[in-house]
């Protein structure tokens, strides 16, 4: 078996398009673990949710000394049942729930104490789940309004996020609330990418769209990591997400059951029949 996520029949093999040393490959997956007690290590990770434990408000804790993290140009997916507290781990790691125990580090820093818009200025980028764009806006307003915290020039990237997704160039003024499913998602994260992120972290990218359209979006995501941002992504279609995962993470009520290597996860009898459908 491969370690290499980008080793498969997945995604766009062109590397002339993005980086030729393909940043997303070039550190081998860290070894495998004994899967139950796998817990991810700092060393290496880019962005990382350590032993996170918290909850919404003065309510009961959600997530129990859970880790969640990402190297540097790699792609790191959460799967894991409704309920699972998928969601509520990357509001964690963005900064949207206060953490009881635990810390998340960026390129070594501590930034738990940080609110989100500080960590969007340390380079991190989050499309939430539900209501990711500004349904009333053109296309182009909501790249635009995914810079306002830039002061330079954002031209430049509007016209890497229109090469992405040439969809969006041909529709960039129509109103994003007309445009189909995946042609929205796909606003969400070139909205998201406009303030050139480093990391960036998406909860359900391929919600509600077609097969098709969930592979061409796997594919854009696969171009983006290659560039050298890192990706944390929650998918509900876990096959397919692990198979471009460098590093899956299986959650069950708010812990980690599960941690290795995507191909590994695919590949292991009990993760198959407990989360994959057998
Ligand atoms: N805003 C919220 N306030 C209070 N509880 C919440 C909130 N969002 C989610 N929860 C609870 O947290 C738990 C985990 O939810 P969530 O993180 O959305 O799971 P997942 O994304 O894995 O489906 C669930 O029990 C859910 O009811
Ligand atoms: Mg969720």
């Amino acid at each position: 078996m491969t370690q290499n996520a980008y080793q498969n029949d997945r995604g766009n093999k062109d590397r002339t398009i993005t980086n030729p040393d393909g940043i997303g490959s070039a550190e081998p997956v860290r070894a495998a673990t004994a899967a139950a007690t796998a817990k991810p290590v700092a060393n290496g990770q880019f962005l990382i949710g350590d032993g996170m434990t918290g909850g919404y408000g003065m309510g009961a804790d959600i997530l129990h000394d859970c880790t969640i993290a990402v190297k540097k140009g790699e792609i790191a997916v959460i799967v894991g049942p409704n309920g699972a507290g998928k969601s509520t781990a990357m509001r964690a790691v963005f900064g949207m729930l206060n953490l009881r125990q635990g810390a998340v580090r960026l390129d070594g820093q501590d930034i738990s104490g940080l609110t989100p818009q500080a960590r969007v200025a340390k380079g991190m980028a989050f499309v939430p789940q539900n209501s990711n764009i500004f349904a009333s806006l053109t296309v182009e307003e909501n790249l635009e309004m995914g810079a306002f915290l830039r002061r330079d020039d954002i031209n430049r990237t509007m016209e890497q996020v229109y090469e992405l997704f040439p969809i969006l160039k041909d529709k960039r003024r129509q109103i994003a609330g007309e445009l189909s499913g995946g042609q929205r998602q796909q606003v969400a994260v070139g909205r998201a990418l406009m303030t050139e992120p480093q990391v960036l972290m998406l909860d359900e990218p391929t919600a509600g769209v077609s097969p098709i359209v969930m592979d061409e979006l796997f594919d854009r995501i696969i171009e983006v990591a290659r560039t050298g941002i890192s990706i944390l992504m929650v998918e509900q279609n876990a096959r397919q997400a692990l198979n471009i995962a460098d590093t899956g993470y299986v959650l069950v009520q708010g812990r980690n059951r599960y941690t290795d290597t995507g191909q590994t996860l695919l590949a292991d009898p009990e993760v198959r029949k407990s989360f994959l459908g057998g």
